[in-house]
């Protein structure tokens, strides 16, 4: 099968031949219907956190059943699926206690490298994020996987299993906005859009949305935004304390920088909640204003928004069904495996929410 492999980090990914094992026992071969361009792909082809090379990245994807290992019986070919890298073991620790998406066990959620599932003759090739969906077949363990309904179309689907359940979840699981709260969410790609699409699905009655490219927050507004900020343009704090009259309850910061994880606990008013979603590079360190916890003011970490991806993603795709969760104006390109370095150098000029690799044959 063709795949587009990372062979040395910072330079462009290479289309290449690779060869996929069969299923074992719990594992599912799919044929990839779709995936996502996420910015975590970007930093890890970027070197921010090394993994063994050769290796494959893509973990927003949808696909269809191929063939099933002995003990799958939940799915059989033919059958649609979003993937997820939260993949879970069902039995450790975290997962009775319902963090599905902080599964510690190795045998299943396998660190890159450890998996033997793709090779490029006799050399391996790492599977990251245990699904490797920039190929035309991804070979993974059933529980990364959710069926989801044929009338769910699968170019928009696999949107679900990074951007949308963690933006959605963040706002959900996380953060549990409710009706009538204030909200602030700063960066606008595919992550804070589905943040900003959550809190208008969860009801809050003031959704700002903080980006510093203007096309960002045009787009924003199709999520629900009710407020948008150009962050270039001045204090983004005082903006948000002088639109609210104190500050937000909830923030969400959905990039990863240190300056805006600052700027999401300081734009709080007293008593809220910054959220995190943006991956930190490995030794990036924010700085707290400590006097400020007297105000009991909160931040916190997120993994996919928390996701308990077989209740979540059903749950999503229903919403898109029902028209009250956007996903047509998510995907701005459908683009081909071939144009995926394309793909990434648009997602760093700012020019997209995300752009979606479809393959041929398998239905949009
Ligand atoms: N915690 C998780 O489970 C999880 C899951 C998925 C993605 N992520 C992370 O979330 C972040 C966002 O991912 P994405 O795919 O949406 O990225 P993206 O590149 O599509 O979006 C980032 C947005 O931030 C904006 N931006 C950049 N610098 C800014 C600044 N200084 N001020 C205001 N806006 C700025 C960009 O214009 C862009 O719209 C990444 O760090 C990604 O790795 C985390
Ligand atoms: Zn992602
Ligand atoms: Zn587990």
């Amino acid at each position: 099968m063709r795949a587009a492999v990372l062979q040395e980090f910072g330079q462009p990914l290479v289309i290449q031949e690779v060869a996929i094992a069969a299923p074992g026992p719990d594992e599912v071969l799919l044929r990839t219907a779709a995936v996502g361009l996420c910015h975590s792909d970007l930093h890890y082809m970027q070197g921010m956190r090394k993994i063994p090379l050769p290796g494959v990245l893509g973990h927003e994807v949808s696909g269809v059943v191929e063939a099933v290992g002995e003990r799958v019986r939940d799915l059989q070919p033919g059958d649609h699926v979003v993937g997820a890298l939260s993949v879970f073991c069902g039995l450790c620790r975290q997962c009775l206690g319902g963090r599905f998406a902080l599964c510690m066990d190795t045998e299943v959620k396998q660190p890159p490298g450890k998996a033997r599932r793709l090779s490029h003759g006799e050399q391996p090739v790492s599977q990251v994020f245990n699904l490797s969906g920039f190929a035309e077949k991804m070979l993974v363990h059933r529980n990364a996987l959710v069926q989801i309904r044929k009338d769910m179309p699968l170019d928009r689907a696999a949107l679900l299993g990074c951007a949308v359940i963690t933006g959605t979840g963040a706002v959900f699981r996380n953060a549990q906005v409710p009706a009538g709260a204030s909200v602030a969410v700063v960066g606008c790609g595919g992550v804070g859009l589905a943040a900003v699409n959550g809190a208008q699905i969860a009801g809050a009655a003031r959704i700002i949305a903080i980006d510093n490219v203007p096309g960002k927050l045009e787009l924003a507004r199709k999520f629900g935004a009710t407020d948008t900020l150009l962050a270039s343009e001045g204090d983004v704090v005082a903006r948000v304390q002088e639109m609210t009259q104190g500050g937000v309850e909830f923030s969400f910061e959905c990039i990863g920088l240190p300056a805006t994880v600052e700027q999401c606990f300081r734009m709080l008013q007293p008593g809220g909640t910054a959220t995190i979603v943006g991956l930190f590079a490995p030794g990036a360190k924010a700085s707290i204003e400590g006097s400020e916890f007297f105000l009991e003011k909160k931040i916190r970490g997120s993994a996919l928004g928390s996701a308990r991806i077989r209740d979540d993603i059903p749950r999503l795709v229903e919403l898109y069904l029902q028209g009250r969760l956007n996903l047509d104006d998510m995907v701005s390109r459908r683009i081909r495996l071939e144009d995926i370095n394309e793909g990434f150098a648009a997602m760093q000029r700012g020019e997209v929410a995300r752009s979606v690799i479809v393959f041929d044959g398998v239905g949009g």
